[in-house]
């Protein structure tokens, strides 16, 4: 079992110590154009180069809120996990106190500053009792939210009842009351979602087309997705992923609960091989993969 409350990966290290001299002034930038999308998405003036690889970085968040989209569009999804070499997110106990390094965490925090809301599976919630706050990093916190279909989680975790951000527990309407009955005075809110699970197949998994449009048509337009690995594969799978960030860690796992897990093609030419940018976070390597891009999905959500 994970500790309850985490506090840093590394303690020795310092992953701000690294960033560049301009950064700071690059990052306040970068909340102004979340904040006013109409804003332009960088500094006014030239950046270092350093500065010039993480802007590159964030700018498809910033981009995204410029899109066209009324509530009924979908929203602009990216997800990330951070998962050992051998491509595990956790041991087999579940325990992912930490996969990833300081430098790693740091890069999450500021995903989250910059998205509209943050979403885990019900497995992560069980496991982890996250709290899912940008406290690493200046800028708002996502709503957090919950996707648990059947609403199996208990209502006791952190985030339903700390009060931290706006929560919602997000599950199909038939199990919605049940769920209110768990919270009782807690902050959270349910989000019922008619469908969410087929009710004569509910083992197929949630319909996460669904999922999102209920989460659009409360503003939510910019997602970060950040685990489980079920959840993340199932996203994957039913083409909703606009953009992937993998940070592989230079740990080995063994027999541990799996990142991406969806089933794939059985030729090699038909396997995802999107464009991908490659950044290095301390002792770990990111891969920005644009799954809209060439040879990831087609244009539109399958
Ligand atoms: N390294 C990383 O980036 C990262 C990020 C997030 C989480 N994690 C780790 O990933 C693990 C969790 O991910 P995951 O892929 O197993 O799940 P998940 O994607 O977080 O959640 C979905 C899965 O959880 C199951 N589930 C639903 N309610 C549950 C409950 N109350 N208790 C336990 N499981 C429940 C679901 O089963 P049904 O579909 O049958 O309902 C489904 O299989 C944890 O060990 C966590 O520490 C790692």
């Amino acid at each position: 079992m994970a500790p309850s409350d985490p506090v840093v990966a590394d303690p020795a290290a310092d992953p701000a110590a690294d960033m560049p001299a301009d950064w700071a002034a690059l990052w306040e930038a970068l909340l102004r154009a979340r904040a006013v999308p109409s804003a332009a998405a960088g500094p006014a003036g030239p950046c270092s180069p350093a500065s010039a690889a993480w802007l590159e970085l964030y700018k498809p968040l910033l981009d995204a809120r410029q899109a066209p989209g009324g509530s009924d569009a979908r929203p602009w999804v990216l997800a990330q996990l951070g998962q050992s070499l051998d491509g595990c997110v956790a041991t087999s106990a579940g325990d992912s106190y930490f996969v990833t390094g300081a430098h790693s965490l740091l890069h999450l925090h500021r995903l989250r500053a910059l998205c509209d809301a943050v979403l885990v599976g019900a497995g992560t919630v069980a496991v982890d009792n996250p709290q899912l706050t940008t406290r690493r990093v200046p800028g708002p916190h996502p709503v957090r939210v919950v996707l648990d279909p059947a609403a199996r989680l208990d209502g006791s975790a952190r985030l339903l009842r700390d009060g931290a951000a706006p929560t919602l527990w997000l599950c199909d309407s038939r199990h919605a009351a049940a769920a209110r009955e768990r919270l009782a005075a807690a902050s959270a809110e349910v989000l019922a979602v008619d469908g969410l699970l087929d009710a004569a197949e509910p083992a197929r998994g949630p319909d996460l087309a669904r999922a999102f449009a209920a989460l659009a048509t409360r503003g939510l337009r910019v997602m970060l997705v950040e685990g489980g690995g079920v959840t993340v594969s199932r996203c994957l799978e039913a083409g909703l992923l606009d953009r992937l960030h993998l940070v592989i860690a230079p740990v080995i796992i063994g027999t541990g609960r799996r990142g991406l897990q969806h089933p794939g093609p059985a030729r090699m030419a038909d396997c995802l091989r999107p464009p991908t940018r490659r950044l290095a976070l301390g002792e770990d390597m990111l891969w920005d993969l644009d799954l809209r891009g060439p040879t990831g999905f087609a244009t539109t959500p399958g």
